[in-house]
């Protein structure tokens, strides 16, 4: 098993299909009032360089939840890179807590820390990936239907959640077909380890240009926002590249059945309307809680496996 939670390209449909499990066993008892301690005295070091509602609130909720506790560090007060080296903050948190979330732009940066700690380190999203929102988005998907069934298309910008998506489905077996602009598509280099993956586990990538084709007669239609954390310059020559891949009653004509998912924070009327993002098909609000759910049983999993 691997020590660090970074990419989902590191683990197998066995180990993600048991966090899956225990993430919906948890879910079902944090709703019915129950809260067990599988986490007594264990502390969770939250880095965080980027803004953060859904990751941070669930990592550390999810820490009391379990009977741990979870620390916040911030860039500032760290200084990772600039106060001190990214080896001396990872060897010296290795001393005193016994898990790492870090959110961080450079993926290397995650990739470096988890490297030189002795102690698990989770990826809470770095500019490449967003491995704890997939896991998520397979809880909600796994509610509804058999994930192996599940027909997903993802429209939008080819970035680190559409990566983390279409890597869940390479390691699951499952389908997707992600529609991006030319320039925006996915990462060659994940889209290829996506494909050999996808080669041993029977799963379906597709990339394509046309939001029509990968829409069609899906059960999941997945969008993000056009202008990730980092990109805020340029939001503005964004929304003109992406305006066709918006999610909109038109669109969505296509899949009559899907459902539509978005990993927060949306921007209604750019990447979808305001009505479908509001409306019944609408599972946003299901991810964001299934986060919860899911960090849990991945902190439970490289702690207590
Ligand atoms: N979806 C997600 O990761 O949300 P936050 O950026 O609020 O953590
Ligand atoms: N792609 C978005 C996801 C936010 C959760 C970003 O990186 O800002």
């Amino acid at each position: 098993m691997p020590k660090d939670f970074l990419t989902l390209a590191d683990w197998t449909a066995e180990a993600l299909g048991e966090i899956l499990a225990r993430a919906q066993v948890l879910r079902s008892l944090h709703r019915s009032g129950e809260r067990p301690q599988t986490l007594q005295g264990r502390t969770l070091a939250m880095y965080f360089e980027k803004p953060s509602l859904r990751t941070h609130v669930t990592f550390e909720a999810g820490m009391e939840q379990l009977g741990g506790h979870a620390v916040l560090l911030r860039p500032e007060q760290v200084g990772i890179g600039t106060r001190e080296t990214p080896r001396d903050v990872a060897l010296n948190l290795s001393r005193w807590v016994d898990v790492i979330m870090a959110r961080t732009f450079s993926h290397a940066l995650i990739e470096q820390l988890a490297e030189e700690a002795s102690i698990p380190i989770i990826n809470g999203l770095t500019d490449l990936l967003h491995p704890c929102q997939a896991m998520a988005d397979l809880q909600t998907i796994a509610a509804i239907m058999d994930p192996a069934e599940a027909k997903i298309a993802y429209v939008g910008d080819g970035n680190n959640v559409a990566h983390s998506l279409m890597l869940l489905c390479a390691v699951m077996g499952m389908q997707i077909c992600i529609a991006a602009p030319e320039g925006h598509q996915p990462a060659v280099q994940i889209q290829r380890k996506a494909e050999k993956i996808a080669a041993e586990t029977g799963a379906t990538i597709q990339v394509v240009e046309d939001p029509a084709t990968a829409v069609a007669d899906v059960d999941f239609i997945y969008t993000d926002t056009w202008t990730s954390m980092g990109q805020e310059d340029e939001a503005e020559w964004r929304r003109q590249v992406f305006a066709p891949y918006q999610v909109n009653a038109k669109l969505v004509e296509l899949a009559p059945k899907a459902w539509l998912m978005h990993c927060l924070p949306a921007h209604r009327g750019e990447e979808i309307t305001g009505d479908l993002l509001d409306g019944d098909r609408s599972l946003v609000y299901e991810q964001a809680e299934n986060r919860l759910h899911a960090q849990k049983a991945i902190v439970e999993h490289l702690l207590l496996a």
